[in-house]
């Protein structure tokens, strides 16, 4: 049995994953529309289930694109081809951890809530990385309770920082990564299986914040330090003292529940 979000699409009794994924959606919705690779011509939802984020692929393609998902459960696949009509879906029985695709198809590989579940994590992402396109994307987004130090910003600096921060891809910077070395692991896997530009976002699951702002979900782990420099230039200095003085003391820990997303690409 996976963590939280990874539960076997097989027992729709015991979980609704709908239910279950829908503080998550504004935060993975937040990801895939930051990537590129999301309107290349192919792109693979691997271990897709029922296919409830099989669309969301769709939506990124040009008109001749096609979005294979794949799963070992066939019940699951039938479910998704019947939530996702016709053109352009390809719906593909298969197993994560040996790819029915050649190697370089892919300019997006998406796998959500699945790598936990796989016997060998560690091979199924080689097998994501082999039929992803050399400069193609893939993004891996898993969840887990884990202990954390939070920063719950109180709402107004919250959606201060929130604002600043949206400003900051515009200078080109890459996200700010999560404080205590949170998502390292996914990233040591990732880099393992031999991919490149890995970014690991780590976002606090939390259904107000997420429901509020996907960017508050993933500034509440951010490492201040690194987040203080991107944002300050957004802020007057009256702003960046009051977010200096609430930030000077340190979270306690806590369990949280988080989802981490990982990023890298084939070089
Ligand atoms: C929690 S569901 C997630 C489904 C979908 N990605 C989503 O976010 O809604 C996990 C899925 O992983 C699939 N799965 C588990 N191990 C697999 C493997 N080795 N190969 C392919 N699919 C697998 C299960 O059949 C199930 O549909």
């Amino acid at each position: 049995m996976g963590s939280f979000l990874e539960v076997e699409s097989s027992m729709p009794d015991l979980v609704d994953l709908d239910e279950l994924h829908a503080p998550l959606v504004p935060l993975l919705w937040l990801v895939l529309t930051q990537v590129p690779a999301r309107h290349g011509r192919v792109a693979l939802d691997v271990a897709c289930g029922t296919g409830r984020k099989s669309g969301w692929l769709a939506e990124g393609l040009p008109p001749e694109g096609r979005v294979i998902g794949i799963d070992r459960d066939v019940a699951a696949l039938s479910v998704a081809q019947q939530h996702n009509p016709g053109m352009p879906f390809v719906w593909l029985a298969g197993d994560a951890q040996a790819l029915p695709l050649h190697a370089d198809v892919a300019d997006l590989v998406w796998c959500v809530a699945a790598l936990g579940l796989f016997a060998d994590a560690d091979l199924a992402l080689r097998e994501l990385r082999r039929v992803l396109r050399p400069g193609g994307t893939v993004i891996v987004a898993t969840g887990a309770q884990l202990w954390v130090r939070a920063r719950h910003w109180p709402p107004d600096l919250a959606a201060l920082l929130a604002a600043a921060y949206a400003q900051v891809p515009a200078t080109g910077s890459s996200p700010v990564p999560p404080a205590d070395e949170l998502g390292v692991d996914l990233a040591a896997q990732l880099t393992r299986a031999g991919l490149a530009e890995v970014v690991v976002r780590a976002f606090l699951a939390e259904s107000a914040l997420a429901d509020v702002s996907p960017p508050a979900a993933e500034l509440a782990l951010a490492d201040w330090s690194v987040l203080r420099t991107r944002v300050a230039p957004w802020l007057s200095s009256a702003e960046l003292e009051r977010c200096d003085a609430f930030a000077t003391a340190e979270p306690e820990p806590e369990i949280a529940t988080v989802l981490l997303v990982g990023i890298a690409v084939k070089s």
